[in-house]
């Protein structure tokens, strides 16, 4: 009877430890448990894919499709009617080096939602560019200092920093995230530069805005799409103004996305293949690293603090990361035999740096389809080394989760390699 009793009353707490240390965060290499990959060239039917068709043809369609049901949720099909004005086209920008243009995108007859494209492209450009596109997170004012960039009136997620005030943009935001982009840095190497804040498409917070682009499409179920998904939908938008910009190079535009924008970056490649390359700075968990390696943020993580970034499905994997039926490698997987660059950071464990490396090395079966080299090795590079020569890329950087002037030194010869970029000058790390 004593046993029965004691047997019963232990029944909760046991479960209770059990869901504890499934979701628990560990940040030690020691604790990471073992786990099985699901195999990025086998069908759900049990078969091996061996050929690009049948990657493309069945495999493919059937990862994309486990994606949006289980994590970031089904993108409306349906296309909206865009209207297009080119607002303000200044072509002696920052000191004669760029042409600038602020071009506007709107989702319906109203005047809102819109999105506020800015776009710069080095002057004097005969041929037509390649561009690295981006969201941002503060505005596209806040990217650099030029006073020409319109200051964004939207809500902004962040508060009392870098000009912030009541969660708006103020004159004292312009330029106040620049470091995180060394224009004339890209201008002088040959590179465009289209950003869009990423609050133009969806805010990033919990409850939906009316102005957001959810509101245009009809009532949500459990794979509806989270914001990742929306904001990789403006991602494409954006690109859908870019093939008719004749100063771009439409076949050589790199979607480029930090920490969760990165996370966007990704998901906006899988889907659209129009983007001829995929950074990915820092997206962790959500993003490039694998959900199955317990170190850093969890699922739990995610479905506590932004689950509306995500769809509704996604909840179950809390603590379950090994029912998952896809991993972070199918998702670079999506991306081949497209070039993609995976970037890290030491101390950002919250990301999981080896999360990230290991995840862009088990993508690697697919590009070997189309005869391309992944990274080479699994052995995780020693920070400052550029660790893929082939057609996925690798480094980790020393110091904090940040995009930095850096990031972008590796991103830039990464592009110069697989865009064959003439001009390869300036800028040391
Ligand atoms: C949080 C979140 C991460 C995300 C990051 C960012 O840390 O937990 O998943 O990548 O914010 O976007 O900066």
């Amino acid at each position: 009877m004593k046993t029965i009793i004691l047997f019963a009353l232990s029944m909760p707490l046991l479960c209770f430890v059990g869901y504890a240390q499934e979701t628990e965060t560990n940040e030690d290499e020691r604790k990471v448990s073992a786990y099985i990959l699901p195999e990025v060239l086998l069908t759900n039917s049990g078969e091996i894919v061996n050929t690009k068709k049948a990657w493309e043809n069945v495999r493919r369609p059937e990862i994309v499709s486990l994606f949006e049901q289980h994590i970031y949720g089904k993108t409306p099909a349906a296309k909206l009617p865009v209207r297009v004005v080119v607002n303000t086209v200044d072509q002696q920008a920052l000191n004669g080096r760029a042409v600038r243009k602020q071009i506007t995108l709107y989702f319906s007859d109203k005047d809102k939602p819109k999105m506020d494209i800015l776009l710069y492209l080095p002057v004097g450009e005969r041929k037509p560019v390649p561009v690295f596109l981006a969201l941002n997170f503060e505005g596209n004012h806040s990217i650099h200092a030029d006073p020409g960039i319109t200051l964004s009136e939207r809500w902004m997620r962040y508060d009392q920093v870098r000009g912030i005030t009541g969660h708006r943009a103020t004159e004292a935001s312009r330029g106040a995230r620049a470091e995180r982009w060394p224009v004339e840095e890209m201008l002088a190497r040959g590179y465009g530069l289209a950003t869009v804040y990423q609050g133009d498409i969806e805010l990033d917070r919990r409850d939906r805005s009316p102005d957001d682009i959810h509101a245009l499409f009809p009532k949500p179920g459990p794979d509806d799409w989270g914001s990742i998904a929306a904001w990789a939908w403006g991602l494409s938008r954006a690109m859908d103004y870019l093939v008719t910009d004749k100063q771009v190079d439409a076949g050589k535009v790199a979607v480029m996305g930090h920490s969760r924008l990165g996370k966007a970056a990704l998901w906006a490649a899988a889907l659209d293949q129009r983007f001829a390359m995929t950074i990915s700075n820092n997206s962790g968990e959500g993003g490039a690293s694998l959900y199955r390696r317990n170190f850093g943020e969890r699922v739990a993580d995610l479905t506590r603090a932004v689950p509306y970034w995500f769809c509704k499905n996604f909840i179950k994997y809390s603590g379950r990361e090994n029912d998952l039926p896809v991993d972070a490698h199918a998702l670079i997987a999506l991306l081949a035999p497209r070039p993609v660059y995976v970037a890290s950071a030491v101390e950002d464990t919250w990301a999981d740096p080896k999360g990230e490396f290991l995840a862009a090395f088990h993508a690697g079966p697919v590009y070997k389809l189309y005869n391309l080299a992944g990274l080479e090795s699994d052995q995780f590079p020693e920070a400052g080394q550029d660790a893929g020569k082939g057609v996925v890329g690798y480094h980790l950087r020393k110091g904090d989760h940040e995009l930095t002037r850096v990031d972008w030194w590796y991103f830039l010869n990464f592009a110069d390699r697989h865009f064959k970029t003439r001009k390869t000058k300036a800028f040391s790390k």
